[in-house]
């Protein structure tokens, strides 16, 4: 039987497994898939290891999309603009390194949340590994505006600079598209993306409420305990609060493609999800 793998670490919290076990059940797929922790200087052994062992393919989660990325025989596009994977799949006795983070978010915004991202004002708070896999799709959507907000502001400059090139490549320079502190990000946005870490640290809201236009659309990319609080203070300033868990089902939905060659029905496992999620105790 074909089998998969969820590499991070930590690993042990992953929903994974049981999204991709429901995708294969309702595709009829014949495949397993499985959790595989690694240690922190030990991903390029252990995804040989399962390379090896046949493994066909894996979604990377925290800490080693970079490592995918540099450790991926070939990669695509959107991999390229994000110099980073959370998909790496079996061809040619070689992985080829997607990333289906972005194309995930846009899905779960623009489809499962009816928000359509063009012309709209959008701030993206965070400049790490999450943020990175995103802004590319995100820019693809045309918004009027995009702002980086990041503690570290060089980052958001430099995650800024990486996409410019991409931007002008793909002629999208209709964006007005700036890097600021947190302190100072603007005010009245339509769409705000938490994709820094200051949730699942339990820190502060990194940003103040001004962001959120009234019926802002606030996503938080963690899900779970971890997005509570910012939904919280999302709904406490008139915003529509969201969790990252459309985003996770909507790209491991097309990693599955990528995978097995067939698109799976996401509103059903969504759903079944969103039931398991609640049932996790704060
Ligand atoms: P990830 O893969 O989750 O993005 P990361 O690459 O370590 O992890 O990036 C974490 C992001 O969360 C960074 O943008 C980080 O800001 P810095 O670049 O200044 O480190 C941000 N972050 C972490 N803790 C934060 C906090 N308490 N407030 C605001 N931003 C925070």
């Amino acid at each position: 039987m074909d089998r998969y793998v969820v590499i991070g670490n930590p690993v042990a919290h992953s929903q994974s497994p049981f999204i991709h076990t429901a995708f294969a059940q309702q595709t009829g797929q014949s495949m397993e898939y499985g959790r595989r922790r690694c240690e922190f200087d030990e991903f390029a052994r252990s995804l040989q290891g399962f390379a090896d062992e046949g493994g066909r393919g894996c979604n990377v989660t925290m800490p080693f999309k970079f490592d995918a990325f540099r450790l991926a025989g070939s990669v695509t596009e959107r991999a390229q603009v994000a110099g980073a994977c959370n998909v790496l799949s079996r061809a040619d006795g070689t992985w080829l390194g997607d990333n289906t983070d972005g194309a995930g978010l846009l899905r779960d915004i623009e489809r499962n949340a009816e928000v359509d991202l063009d012309g709209r004002r959008i701030l993206l708070i965070g400049a790490g590994g999450a943020a990175c896999g995103v802004l590319g799709p995100l820019l693809a959507a045309r918004p009027a505006a995009l702002t980086v907000t990041n503690r570290t502001l060089s980052k958001a400059v430099d995650l800024l600079r990486q996409h410019r090139a991409a931007v002008a490549a793909r002629a999208q320079g209709a964006t007005v598209l700036r890097a600021a502190p947190l302190e100072d990000c603007g005010d009245a946005y339509d769409v705000v993306i938490n994709a820094s870490s200051s949730s699942v640290l339990g820190a502060a809201i990194p940003v103040d409420p001004r962001v959120l236009r009234p019926g802002a659309l606030a996503l938080d990319m963690m899900y779970g305990p971890p997005a509570r609080g910012f939904l919280a203070w999302a709904a406490a300033h008139g915003a529509v609060g969201r969790d990252g868990l459309g985003m996770l089902v909507e790209q491991a939905a097309e990693a599955f493609e990528l995978f097995r060659g067939v698109q799976p029905d996401t509103a059903p496992v969504l759903a079944a999800l969103r039931v398991r999620m609640d049932q996790t105790p704060s």
